[in-house]
């Protein structure tokens, strides 16, 4: 089984420079892909910016008191560490790791895929 590299992006220097909503709910680009990034409790999480469901835009999405996060359209509920969707119809909402450090806000991305080669 091949196994994915992952690569480090840099977002920013630091948290505060990242504009959050008043959902806590951040956009940025990394390879021309929009990300959301979300300020939780545990750290800065990832997740796509469209609903796996339907599109819905994850950046109008809230959080529960249990910092799931649930699309604004039709209300789905997933889990940001694993991307499972809490009501058991079987998305996977992709999660992004990322990392904190003295140097930076780092998203992973995973490299190597079939068709990285479309850049
Ligand atoms: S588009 Fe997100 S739950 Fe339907």
């Amino acid at each position: 089984m091949a196994v994915k590299k992952i690569k480090w992006y840099k977002i920013e220097e630091t948290a505060e420079e990242l504009l959050f909503n008043e959902n806590n709910i951040a956009e940025v680009k990394v390879k021309d892909k929009k990300i959301c990034l979300i300020k939780t409790h545990d750290g800065i999480k990832a997740c796509a910016s469209r609903c796996p469901h339907a599109g819905g835009d994850m950046m109008d999405a809230f959080l529960d008191k249990n910092e799931n996060i649930i699309c604004p359209v039709h209300r789905y509920v997933f889990n940001l560490d694993n991307g499972r969707d809490l009501n058991n119809e079987g998305y996977y909402l992709k999660i992004y790791p990322v990392q904190m450090n003295a140097e930076g806000i780092f998203l992973g991305m995973e490299e190597g895929g079939l068709f990285s080669w479309w850049g």
